[in-house]
């Protein structure tokens, strides 16, 4: 008796920059991991139209440490396109976190054309509203002008982030 719930196990493919992780991100995490028995955070490795801030190996080492305490979560990284990724890994779905109704738009079509290139859902999860106007952009963007984004981002992420404002003043 399973209580008409499916046993299949589910893996899904939670894809970004992640340049840096924030808790808008983690919070998506958590609730995926919930729902998926199997979540793959793949983090882009060239992201399109900006060079992201941190290497692969900043962003993959901020990733797995802010998840070590997520069992079924595993971090990982592709090139090139999300849907040769996800079938590649033979997913069931790629998950995306939806902040605002402008992000819908853009999230729409490329949700289309990943469907339509591999046969592969995604499915959106509304980001929690206190993290509805977080983005990397925006706290780099205030971190690198001395703001304080310690409510925007895990300390790991903070850390990473003060070291290497050091060392861009020492450079
Ligand atoms: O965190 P981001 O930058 O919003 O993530 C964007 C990402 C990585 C999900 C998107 O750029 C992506 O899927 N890139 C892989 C290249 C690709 O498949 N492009 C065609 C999309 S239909």
């Amino acid at each position: 008796m399973n209580n008409g719930r499916s046993a299949r196990p589910t893996r899904a493919i939670y894809p970004g920059s992640f340049d840096p992780l924030t808790n808008g991100h983690l919070d998506v995490i958590e609730r995926a991991a919930i729902a998926f028995s199997e979540l793959v955070v793949a983090i882009v490795v060239n992201p399109q139209k900006r060079n992201p801030m941190f290497t692969l190996e900043e962003r993959e080492q901020m990733l797995k440490e802010c998840v070590a305490h997520i069992p079924n979560v595993r971090v990982d990284h592709f090139r090139g396109l999300l849907a040769d990724y996800v079938q590649a890994q033979d997913a069931d779905v790629i998950v995306k976190g939806l902040r605002v109704v402008s992000d819908f738009e853009s999230e729409m079509s490329t949700a289309l054309m990943n469907r339509s290139l591999s046969n592969v859902d995604t499915l959106f999860l509304m980001s929690d509203a206190k993290f509805s106007f977080v983005s990397s952009s925006l706290v780099k963007e205030v971190f690198f002008l001395g703001g304080d984004v310690s409510p925007f981002v895990p300390h790991v992420v903070l850390d990473v982030m003060s070291s290497k404002r050091a060392a861009l003043k020492r450079s």
